[in-house]
């Protein structure tokens, strides 16, 4: 009798346990879905510029002060359509990045925009401009003999 009771003891410490660890499990789980990774979705590199949206790179307006910025890097450079990147002050701008070649890096000196670019793989970061400003946006992997001077330039008036 003694021993079914210790027994049960711990069987319930150890379902106890089992539950609060699902439990922790469930909710972290939950607190990532909130922030999405920076990898959301792969594509095929090779058909890189026959996949939308970076069929159609370049700045759009998504929303009242936001804006969407679809970027494709590559060697030795980032296609971002056939206008200046361009914002008011205050804007929040998602980049979406790709690249069909090699892994690059995205990178706003001054700011916490930072992604690796991974071929096939579409990176995405936001991020507030409010202080007007000429930024610059850089690669910092590298990436072959132009990597020193790949680069681009997002205003921000
Ligand atoms: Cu691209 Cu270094």
């Amino acid at each position: 009798m003694h021993i079914h009771k210790l027994e049960k003891i711990w069987l319930t410490f150890g379902i106890t346990m089992l539950v609060a660890f699902l439990v922790i499990l469930g909710i972290s789980t939950f607190a990532f879905g909130l922030e999405p990774p920076s990898h959301s979705h792969t594509i095929d590199p090779e058909k890189v510029r026959e996949t939308a949206p970076f069929d159609n790179p370049g700045l759009r307006m998504v929303g009242d002060g936001e804006y969407e910025a679809v970027m494709t890097a590559y060697a030795f450079g980032y296609d971002s359509g056939d206008h200046p990147l361009t914002v008011p002050a205050g804007s929040t701008v998602e980049f979406v990045v790709t690249t069909p070649d090699v892994v690059h890096g995205f990178q706003i000196p001054g700011t916490n925009v930072n992604m690796m670019i991974v071929p096939g793989e579409v990176s995405h970061i936001k991020h507030m401009f409010n202080e007007p400003g000429e930024y610059l946006i850089l690669c910092n992997e590298y990436c072959g003999g132009g990597h020193e001077f790949m680069h681009t330039t997002i205003v921000v008036e």
